[in-house]
């Protein structure tokens, strides 16, 4: 029986606060059973009889750094295998690595790497490695830095020992097993050759800086499904510590459920028909260049990148269904950040014509652009009133809410948004959309539900 007995809201409080500082780990609900499970193993095993002593010895301990890798090794979740989202497997094999390594050949330079950050017990970078192998066939030429970082210790000593399970290593594509591994009762031993190409160190994502080999000027950076339990500002700013770590025309491969969504807009998106990626390329920032575009002509994308989604809310995108001078006024002003202005302009409008839906969506936008989410949602109410099927307006609410942690609702906006698309043809454009095509809008809305379903 655990003396400690509930977390209380106070407690829990600290403890989330602490957790969001040292780990970026961010826990929403005191329940959390991860989260109250690792505290009370923990304290049992140091004799805290209450809350209060353990997150007293957590923080100002002289052994505390010690005690919180041992949180860290029960609050963090290390579910991975080999080739885990195959579809980004097959695009870096296909299109991302021939691009770089045609680049650097063309230079001379033959040094690629690439760093799996948040690498649990290495089968992300292990995949890399046999990735590398099977498009570079003169690999031993290059030099080569493969670095897998983790803030779980017993996940690193894992990856370090490179022994596997059959469900481990069961979604490789045929004939790697043989390949690659070395079978040995149920285990499955990874070829020295492979382990030997990727070094694993202790790094925390949230805190560390980015000084180890392979960090900085580094090639590709997975990052997958680590930050889905980051704060959104802990997201923010190591999204940004990658864009500087990455060279110039360097990849950025987030997990499935993992977007840049009002994150940034420096990188370029790109789409595939079953995944996206993101690119630096110092030369489009700014410029019409950055926009999504398709990587290659011959493959069948639906549409085109997620900064679309970026830009939906956060850029005025209406075309005015009449040229009214007053209106196209209103979008200059917000183009130009001047909101405050832009609102006057709309709200005389809308005393002239309530009644005008795209007068509403405009001020609707211009109300989430200020910061005003619940002004901003009252205007999308109204635009719903006077038409009740347009799916842009479901997804921006359904944005509204996520912003505010309101998760339950945003989903069945979300969920609205992909059951008016689901009838419309894949390029169909979107109204209040601009260049959105519905079938672009209905795969972000769909990832949208699935990162917010996992969170309520
Ligand atoms: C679910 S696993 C993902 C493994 C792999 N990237 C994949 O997608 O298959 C998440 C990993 O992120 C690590 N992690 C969580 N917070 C971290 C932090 N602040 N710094 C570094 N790693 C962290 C966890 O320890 C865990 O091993």
């Amino acid at each position: 029986m655990n003396r400690a007995g509930k977390l209380s809201e106070e407690d829990f409080l600290l403890f989330q606060e602490f957790l969001k500082e040292e780990t970026g780990l961010y826990f929403e609900n005191k329940e959390d059973h991860v989260l109250c499970g690792a505290l009370l193993e923990r304290m049992k095993k140091k004799g805290h009889g209450s809350y209060e002593e353990y997150y007293h010895y957590l923080k100002y301990h002289s052994e505390s750094r010690f005690e919180l890798r041992e949180l860290l090794n029960l609050l963090t979740t290390g579910e991975t295998f080999f080739f885990r989202n195959m579809p980004q497997f097959q695009v870096l094999m296909r299109d991302v690595l021939p691009e770089i390594i045609e680049r650097k050949r063309k230079v001379g330079d033959h040094s690629l790497k690439i760093w799996s950050a948040g690498c649990s017990k290495g089968d992300e970078a292990f995949s890399v490695v046999i990735a590398i192998m099977e498009v570079l066939p003169d690999y031993k030429d290059w030099n080569i830095v493969i670095l897998g970082t983790d803030v779980n210790r017993n996940v690193l000593i894992s990856a370090r020992e490179a022994i596997y399970t059959a469900r481990d290593v069961g979604e490789l594509p045929e004939g790697y097993v043989e390949k690659y591994f070395t079978r040995k009762g149920s285990d499955y031993r990874l070829n020295p050759e492979v382990k030997s190409l990727v070094k694993f160190e202790y790094h925390n994502l949230s805190k560390d800086s980015f000084g180890l080999e392979g960090m900085m000027g580094a090639d590709i950076i997975f990052c997958r499904n680590v930050t889905i339990y980051f704060h959104f500002e802990t997201t923010k700013e190591l999204i940004s510590k990658f864009y500087d770590a990455l060279s110039d025309g360097g990849f950025l491969f987030l997990g499935h459920a993992e977007t840049l969504w009002q994150i940034t807009h420096s990188f370029q998106t790109i789409e595939y028909p079953e995944t996206f990626i993101y690119k630096k390329t110092l030369k489009a920032v700014n410029s019409k260049e950055n926009k999504p575009k398709q990587y290659k002509p011959t493959i069948d994308t639906t549409g085109f990148g997620l900064e679309k989604i970026q830009e939906s809310v956060t850029e005025i995108k209406i075309k005015p269904v009449e040229e009214d001078a007053d209106f196209l006024k209103a979008v200059i002003l917000a183009n130009q950040e001047k909101y405050e202005e832009a609102i006057a302009i709309v709200s005389d409008m809308l005393k002239k014509d309530k009644l005008n839906v795209e007068s509403n969506f405009l001020l609707a936008t211009l109300q989430c652009k200020q910061g005003k989410m619940a002004e901003a949602e009252q205007w999308f109410r109204r635009v719903i009133y006077l038409v009740t099927d347009e799916p842009m307006v479901y997804f921006n609410l359904g944005n509204i809410y996520a912003s505010q942690n309101k998760f339950v609702k945003a989903v069945l906006e979300f969920k609205n948004a992909v059951n008016l698309l689901k009838n419309k043809k894949a390029d169909e454009p979107v109204r209040f959309g601009e260049d959105f095509t519905a079938g672009l809008l209905l795969q972000i809305c769909k990832r949208q539900l699935e990162l917010f379903e996992k969170k309520h």
